[in-house]
């Protein structure tokens, strides 16, 4: 359970409040560099941290991103031409360039000072991983997260995103939460379970160990597994990101998220799916875009998202299944296969995580012992905002990209082992990845 006063401090992100002050100390992912294909194409309307922005390429390629409403008298950019290294506004052609700096005001009298003197709010973005990143902070950028998967090539990673509607931190926790996973993505018919959500679905009281990292905090869940533990080990990371161990049956592959807020309720959620030494294979991939038997996976798929609505920021990425219809609920199969019945895995968790209202009323909740995880995060996030409000004091893993080198994991270890020590060398982002998972003669 937070305060108000602590709900409000860690969920509200706008330009003048601590969170947002927070988060803009950090690169944060904005959108696809595929959506932006271009050199001088089509604009696109996004919204980050509550502020709307036009993203734009520009003649030479590079990338700009723009406050949405003209400084002139505000007419929105989305309708500017974009031609000649710039964006041109539509209504008396003032032009700008990606760095904010007006490069044309045809309809300002020879001699004016006006154009020389105005910046136009312009954030710098760079392009890795498949993405366009953009830092919101002003000054100089520190370096970008060092994370595996922007190093690999194109084939060994899956990206996508979808619209939540909901604040960002209560769809970061349903990712901290691991104990949800067994419960509310299993099935009543028995069918379909891999090993993992079998051992998950035998012992649904994980024991939690928690500890915090140089870039945030590893949450170790613990099942009985005959003589041994198996451990599932997933990753926190400052401000919004978040690493679960391997799954897939026979073709593990890493998943994470950053919950990026668009606004204070709506969240972009960017999904990603690795493998650090090989291609994601045909069938996964066919997964990730098509879905399976019509149900969704983890990524939203082709099938999952509504027609693409530029007028909408991510207007590509608003999923077909919402509040609005109960996210594909079929009293049949949710009776009779699987413990929430909605159109597939993201859909029961937006049904759960936007069920809890806009944004959550945490002054009402009763936490349980398997709620260790989301405690301690909500702990770190509260002292990082009020160091760097209090302080000015910004959390070391603005400046060392090397924390986010890390993995999440799933092994086996005899009891009698250490989890830290158990799991540490399998941590870092080298090497083959963990994914053990108890034999057949283990009993839970
Ligand atoms: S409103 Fe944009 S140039 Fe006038
Ligand atoms: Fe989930």
């Amino acid at each position: 359970m937070l305060s108000k006063d602590d709900n409000e401090l860690l969920t509200r992100t706008g330009p003048d409040t601590p969170m947002g002050k927070l988060m803009r100390r950090y690169w944060l992912p904005a959108i696809f560099s595929d959506d932006l294909r271009e050199a001088d194409g089509p604009q696109v309307r996004i919204r980050i941290l509550g502020e709307d922005l036009i993203a734009f390429r520009d003649s030479s390629g590079a990338v700009g991103l723009l406050g949405a409403h003209c400084p002139h008298r505000g007419v929105s950019l989305y309708f500017g031409r974009n031609e000649g290294y710039g964006l041109r506004c539509p209504y008396h052609g003032w032009k700008f360039d990606v760095t904010g700096r007006c490069v044309d005001m045809p309809n300002e009298v020879p001699g004016s000072r006006l154009q020389e003197n105005l910046r136009h709010t312009a954030y710098p973005c760079v392009e890795r991983g498949g993405l366009i990143w953009t830092y919101m902070g002003g000054g100089a950028p520190p370096p970008l997260p060092n994370f595996e998967w922007l190093d690999l090539p194109q084939t060994h990673r899956h990206l996508s995103m979808r619209v939540q509607e909901c604040n960002w931190l209560q769809a970061l926790e349903g990712e901290i939460d691991s104990s949800h996973a067994p419960i509310l993505h299993g099935r009543v018919d028995g069918r379909g379970h891999g090993p993992d959500t079998l051992i998950g679905m035998n012992d649904k009281h994980p024991r939690f160990e928690v500890i915090e990292t140089d870039g945030g905090v590893q949450i170790g869940a613990r099942r009985d597994a005959g003589d041994d533990y198996y451990w599932r080990v997933n990753q926190f990371l400052m401000p919004f990101w978040t690493i679960v161990p391997p799954g897939g049956g026979g073709e593990p592959d890493i998943n994470g998220h950053a919950w990026v807020p668009i606004d204070d309720e709506h969240t972009l959620c960017v999904m990603y799916s690795y493998h650090p030494d090989r291609a994601i294979s045909e069938r996964r991939l066919k997964l990730f875009n098509e879905g399976a038997r019509g149900r969704e996976p983890g990524h939203m798929t082709v099938n999952g998202a509504l027609p693409f609505d530029p007028t909408k920021p991510y207007g590509k990425y608003w999923p077909k299944w919402n509040r609005s219809n109960d996210y594909g609920l079929d009293w049949e199969v949710h009776r009779s296969r699987y413990f929430l019945g909605t159109a597939g895995l993201w859909p029961q968790d937006g049904a759960c995580q936007e069920s809890m209202g806009l944004v959550s009323n945490r002054t009402q909740e009763h936490l349980c012992s398997s709620d260790i995880g989301i405690g301690r995060v909500r702990r770190l996030l509260r002292s990082a905002v009020t160091a760097l409000r209090d302080s000015g004091e910004a959390p070391a893993s603005v400046h060392d990209p090397d924390v986010y080198r890390v993995r999440a994991i799933c092994i086996v270890l005899p009891k009698e082992v250490p989890w830290l020590e158990g799991i540490a060398p399998h941590l870092t982002a080298s090497g083959p990845i963990a994914y053990e998972i108890p034999g057949p003669n283990s009993s839970s």
